[in-house]
C-alpha cells in the first residue's frame, strides 16, 4: 500500500514538492512505462485539485498517443502541432492556457474543460510524451503549477 497524500493547506511550492518525491518513490526500481505513468497520473490526480483530467500522451511514430490517466475517456491520437498537447510536443515547451476556447485549434476531449496545462516530458533532448492537466475552472493554472508539473517532469523522464 502507498500512503502518499497532500497536506491540507499547503503553499503550492511545498505540494508539487512534495508530488515530485512522491513521484520518485514510485517510480523507483519499476522498469514498466504504463505501470509507472499509471501510478504518476493517479498521483497528480491526488494531488492537485479542480481537475477534470490528468495524464499522458506518448510520442508515438511523430504523434501523440493517448496513455495512462485519470478523467473521462479522451481522444486516442493527436498529431504534433494540433491542439495544446500537440503544441506542446512540437515546441518541446509548457503550454499555459487559461482559456481553452481561445487557444486556436484546441481538441475538445472533454466539454467541462475550461483551462490547460501541458508540459513536455523530455529525454535525451527529444520530446517522448506530455503530461496533460485540464480543469473545469477558467485559469486555474499559474506559473507555479507549470514549475511544479515541469520538475514533475524532469524528474520521472527516465520511468517512462
Ligand atoms: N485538449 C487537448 C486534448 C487532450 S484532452 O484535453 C485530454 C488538446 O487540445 O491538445
Amino acid at each position: 500500500m502507498y500512503a502518499f497524500a497532500p497536506v491540507a493547506g499547503q503553499a503550492k511550492p511545498d505540494l508539487y514538492a512534495d508530488l515530485a518525491a512522491a513521484a520518485r518513490a514510485i517510480v523507483e526500481g519499476e522498469p514498466d512505462a504504463v505501470a509507472n505513468m499509471a501510478n504518476l497520473s493517479a498521483l497528480i490526480w491526488q494531488f492537485v485539485d479542480r481537475l477534470n483530467w490528468a495524464g499522458f500522451y506518448r510520442a508515438v511514430d511523430g504523434e501523440l498517443v493517448l496513455g495512462p490517466f485519470q478523467g473521462k475517456a479522451a481522444c486516442i491520437r493527436i498529431p504534433f502541432g494540433q491542439g495544446v498537447c500537440g503544441a506542446a510536443a512540437a515546441s518541446g515547451q509548457t503550454q499555459l492556457v487559461p482559456d481553452v476556447h481561445a487557444f486556436p485549434g484546441h481538441i475538445a476531449c472533454d466539454a467541462a474543460s475550461r483551462s490547460e496545462l501541458v508540459v513536455p516530458v523530455i529525454r535525451n533532448g527529444e520530446v517522448i510524451a506530455v503530461i496533460d492537466l485540464d480543469s473545469p475552472e477558467a485559469a486555474r493554472f499559474d506559473a507555479v503549477d507549470a514549475a511544479g508539473i515541469e520538475h514533475l517532469a524532469q524528474a520521472i523522464a527516465g520511468a517512462i
